[in-house]
């Protein structure tokens, strides 16, 4: 009867829903107790009307004030009850646990399926889902649930009255579930739409916000408004098209319930002239059927919010069940990795996520083409060649954010789909141009990879290596200085050696630096090409760079063109036998084609 996407949204919620059954059971009794105490009690007031003026005996009256009055009174004790259950034990723990939910699910995506693609749509798409799962599981509790409460036990009323309008209520109830199924069908492609529009321009004022000082050196303030001006308009024209016909369609079903509430009422006035059913009866018709078309009302009304919801909460279970690119071994290597790593004829291509809901994946250009090399423990290998060659690819293969199409990698022989991942990657230190750093302290920044918080000795002993102490002086409370937000109080060349710092904290067997120094002027390039000389002393070390005074004394550099290998040796030998690196070199020390 409902679609696909509701039974499994359904079920979702059901699932959700079953960390919280014993709470939400008790809160759903206690809401179907109040209805059926107000039955009991509109009912008794029935008895009075029928049985006043008839004899002047008062039990009636009588009963029914002391049972409105007891029941007025039991109301508000099980409320007060129901609500400190739902404080204590569902709002706030219920949204807590979704938070946590979605954080985790984050986590395990794959590395590349983070960089492959916008991460503000993939985070729109789960904090709307989260706000619109959050949303539906509070209409659920407090405004789905008292409904249907009151909608059935209208309907026994109405049976227990009379059988043709308890028939008709049902009749007419199938009616409207059906017309709701149908005004669903119609509205969701159509909110669908709007949706894809809000997520276009979520992308959009993202950017506007974070690159907000490129946009002002380049004064294109009135341009990006007239964009995000022209882009808002078009989530308005498609709203309107989508909702103003639905606002005629749900007219039409309220304007039935309207109909059909009066019908029965005159049905009930001839059942009355006939002697069918009593003058209290009557009474319990009008009242319930006002009950009854509330609920069917509010549900309606919901409708709007459930459809809106239902996309985002698709959306957000589609992604979240994307199943990670790389596929992690069920008994993983956990040991003896100290950095021999060998590409065996690997070529490989970036996949392109077709929607980025779905997951739906595409293969690129190969960017590696039947590429293959070792890197021997301890030695320190650079990989120079222009950008975009694939430098950086090599390394993200190395820390596994992708697995390559074709070919194998393998780590001290062991390939290296079969390690333990997290284990491996915790043997890694990475330094990239850009270094990420948290607004906490320094302290925290450089201890994120450890398990635990460096001492001021060891901090002390990686300063030494990092560069750090040079410094360190600079530093108002030493390890304790925040480092205010993107690291805004850091040169970029100071920025580095904390990255630097961080991947010796790890204590690694294996240190990437790409592009490390490509950011930085040339004194602060000199500084911190000393930091990474000293740390990478007998580690192995892989220096991605497309500088290449950084690799002159490298072991073995490796001479990269349009994803493959084209040389390889010593800087020495490759002065002297590669014509293709003798250009490079030769076009970076003059000063015509120095880029910095
Ligand atoms: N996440 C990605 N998705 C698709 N293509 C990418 C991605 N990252 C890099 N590329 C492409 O792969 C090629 C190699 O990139 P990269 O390894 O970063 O080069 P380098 O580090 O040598 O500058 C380039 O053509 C680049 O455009
Ligand atoms: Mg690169």
């Amino acid at each position: 009867m409902l679609g696909k996407i509701d039974r499994k949204i359904f079920g979702e919620i059901i699932k959700f829903s079953k960390k919280f059954r014993k709470d939400l059971l008790l809160v759903f009794s206690i809401i179907v107790f109040i209805s059926c105490l107000d039955a009991v009690n509109h009912w008794a007031l029935s008895k009075v009307f029928d049985t006043s003026g008839i004899d002047k005996d008062i039990t009636v009256p009588l009963l029914w004030i002391i049972l409105s009055g007891g029941s007025m009174v039991f109301k508000l004790l099980l409320t007060k009850w129901r609500e400190k259950i739902e404080v204590r034990k569902l709002d706030v723990v219920i949204q807590n646990y979704l938070n946590e939910y979605s954080i985790g699910k984050f986590f395990t995506f794959s590395n590349g399926q983070h960089l492959n693609e916008h991460s503000g749509i993939k985070q729109n798409i789960i904090q709307t889902g989260f706000g619109s799962l959050r949303n539906q599981m509070n209409i659920f509790i407090y405004t789905l649930v008292p409904s249907l409460s009151q909608f059935f036990v209208a309907l026994v009323i109405f049976y227990w009255l009379n059988l043709w309008i308890g028939l008709a209520y049902t009749i007419f109830s199938v009616l409207f579930v059906w017309g709701i199924i149908k005004f669903n069908g119609f509205l969701t492609p159509r909110v669908d739409k709007v949706r894809k529009v809000e997520i276009e321009n979520s992308r959009l004022i993202a950017e506007l916000y974070r690159y907000v000082t490129l946009i002002k050196n380049e004064v294109a303030e009135v341009k990006s408004l007239l964009e995000l001006h022209s882009a808002l308009g078009k989530h308005h024209n498609t709203y309107c098209d989508t909702w103003l016909g639905a606002v005629d369609k749900l007219m039409l079903i309220r304007l039935s319930t309207q109909i059909f509430r009066f019908m029965t009422i005159v049905f009930a006035i001839f059942l009355i002239n006939q002697g069918q059913i009593t003058m209290g009866s009557i009474f319990l018709i009008y009242l319930w059927s006002g009950n009854y078309i509330n609920a069917v009302w509010t549900i309606t009304d919901l409708q709007k919010q459930y459809i809106t919801d239902k996309i985002n909460i698709e959306k957000y279970f589609q992604l979240i069940e994307t199943k990670p690119d790389v596929e992690l071994h069920p008994n993983p290597i956990t040991e003896g990795f100290d950095g021999d790593i060998e590409f065996k004829n690997i070529t490989f291509s970036y996949p392109k996520r077709v929607d980025s809901a779905s997951g739906n994946l595409e293969l690129g250009e190969a960017v590696l083409k039947d590429i293959s090399f070792k890197i021997e423990s301890g030695t320190k290998v650079a990989f120079v060649g222009e950008s975009g060659s694939g430098k950086s690819t090599i390394a993200n293969l190395i820390r596994r954010a992708f697995d390559p199409q074709q070919g194998e990698i393998s780590v001290n022989n062991y390939p290296l789909k079969n390690l333990h991942l997290k284990k491996f990657l915790q043997t890694i230190g990475s330094v990239d141009q850009e270094i990420i750093l948290f607004d906490r302290t320094i302290r925290e920044n450089i201890s994120l990879g450890s398990n635990r918080i460096l001492s001021d000795d060891e901090l002390s002993t990686i300063a030494k290596l990092s560069g750090i102490e040079n410094f360190f002086h600079k530093l108002e409370q030493g390890w304790d200085t925040t480092i205010g937000e993107r690291g805004a109080k850091l040169s970029g060349g100071e920025k580095q050696r904390i990255g630097i710092a961080r991947a010796l904290a790890k204590n690694p067997r294996i240190l990437i630096f790409d592009e490390a120094t490509s950011a930085l002027d040339s004194r602060s390039e000199k500084q911190v090409s000393r930091a990474i000389e000293k740390s990478s002393t007998g580690i192995t070390s892989i220096i991605i760079t497309h500088r290449l005074s950084t690799s002159i004394n490298c072991d073995k550099i490796f001479v990269m063109k349009a994803g493959k290998i084209l040389d390889q040796g010593t800087h020495t030998e490759l002065l002297e036998n590669s014509q293709y690196y003798r250009e490079l070199f030769k076009g970076q020390i003059t000063p015509k084609t120095n880029e910095q």
